[in-house]
């Protein structure tokens, strides 16, 4: 054939491949999720996230401590607490002696700047009814998630945080006004230099199955009212608008592979750094097909990642960010 345009000869072996591949993965990109548990003395494993676990605050720290060393420079935490620490508002989220500010004081004890510490900013682990914040009873009689009540308690929470030592925070409940209320709270208490990770697109979605357990969660139905509706994109850009205006430092998309053009689009508009979460139900996902022979899990895994960046993200938040850390290192992409 007489073809001028032969696309493969880009593609004819590794090095010819890897001198022109646009996206790659660093470890510095990846974000380590931990959860931390009260009231246990050894780590136990997620049963539906195998490889994952509830950690105590010793196993913590090592957990980070591995982080660190494979050159990951940030990780999540989530707390867990016990179950007769839950109540209707969550307070055990913003006492100073709640799990999450005990496992957050410890790594930045260990720590200090050499890692940067992001706090999960939510109550739905530490309310006994599992939602993202207090109910309330509206006008029609509804039993509904009270957004004004539930972002000052985030304001409390997250300056607790701050408090602790978390160099971020993260507030994921979705209540509308959270990033404005979060940054003036902060702000009062001397925490101007502490960032704001919005949760902008996060959906209702079915991929946060397994973390239910990992959190030990209680929810009865579901977070339809203040979570996205899966079938919507611009509300997604309105939702990243209202944070950036609100000021938020960075913002992420939730869940990842479901919603890659969703990536795009707040990549496009967004004038700070971008996330993507890759949850629970994507890592079990993965890790169960893995499990049988199904797929390659480090091809796939890596192939997931980089799809991600392709689609715009800055930072990835991931169960495997350690992992992938180490892979890299070995040269692999
Ligand atoms: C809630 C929260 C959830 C996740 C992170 N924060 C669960 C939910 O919204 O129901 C899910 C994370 C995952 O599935 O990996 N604050």
């Amino acid at each position: 054939m007489d073809l001028v345009r032969r696309p493969r000869r880009l593609r004819t072996n590794p090095a010819m491949r890897d001198i022109i591949a646009e996206t790659r993965l660093h470890a510095e990109d990846l974000i380590q999720v931990l959860f931390v548990r009260d009231g246990i003395d050894h780590p136990t494993e997620i049963v539906s996230m195998p490889g994952q676990y509830q950690h105590t605050i010793e196993s913590l720290v090592e957990a980070v401590r591995s982080a660190v060393d494979a050159g990951v420079k940030c990780v999540d935490l989530f707390g867990v607490p016990r179950d007769e620490d839950k109540d209707s508002e969550g307070s055990a989220a913003w006492d100073p002696e709640g799990i999450l500010n005990r496992g957050i004081a410890a790594v930045r004890r260990e720590f200090g700047d050499q890692v940067v510490i992001m706090a999960d900013t939510c109550l739905d682990e530490f309310t006994d009814h599992g939602h993202c914040g207090p109910l309330t009873i509206d006008g029609t009689g509804e039993t509904v998630v009270d957004n004004d009540r539930s972002v000052h308690l985030y304001e409390r929470m997250a300056v607790s945080q701050a408090r602790a030592g978390a160099h971020v925070v993260s507030p994921s409940g979705m209540m509308d006004g959270q990033i404005a209320g979060i940054r003036q709270a902060l702000d009062e208490q001397g925490f101007q230099d502490v960032s704001i990770m919005a949760y902008s697109a996060k959906y209702a979605s079915g991929f946060f199955g397994p973390f239910r357990d990992a959190v030990g969660s209680s929810l009865q139905g579901d977070r339809k009212t203040y979570q996205q509706d899966p079938a919507n994109r611009r509300e997604s850009v309105l939702e990243t608008q209202l944070d950036l205006e609100e000021g938020a430092d960075m913002v992420m998309v939730k869940p990842a592979m479901a919603y890659l053009d969703v990536v795009r689009e707040v990549a496009d508009l967004s004038t700070v750094p971008v996330a993507v979460y890759q949850v629970s139900g994507e890592y079990a996902m993965i890790e169960a097909a893995a499990a049988n022979g199904w797929v390659e899990r480090e091809r796939i895994v890596l192939e997931a990642l980089t799809g991600m960046r392709r689609a715009g993200a800055d930072l990835i938040f991931t169960y495997y960010a350690t992992e992938v850390a180490h892979w890299l290192s070995q040269g692999k992409r």
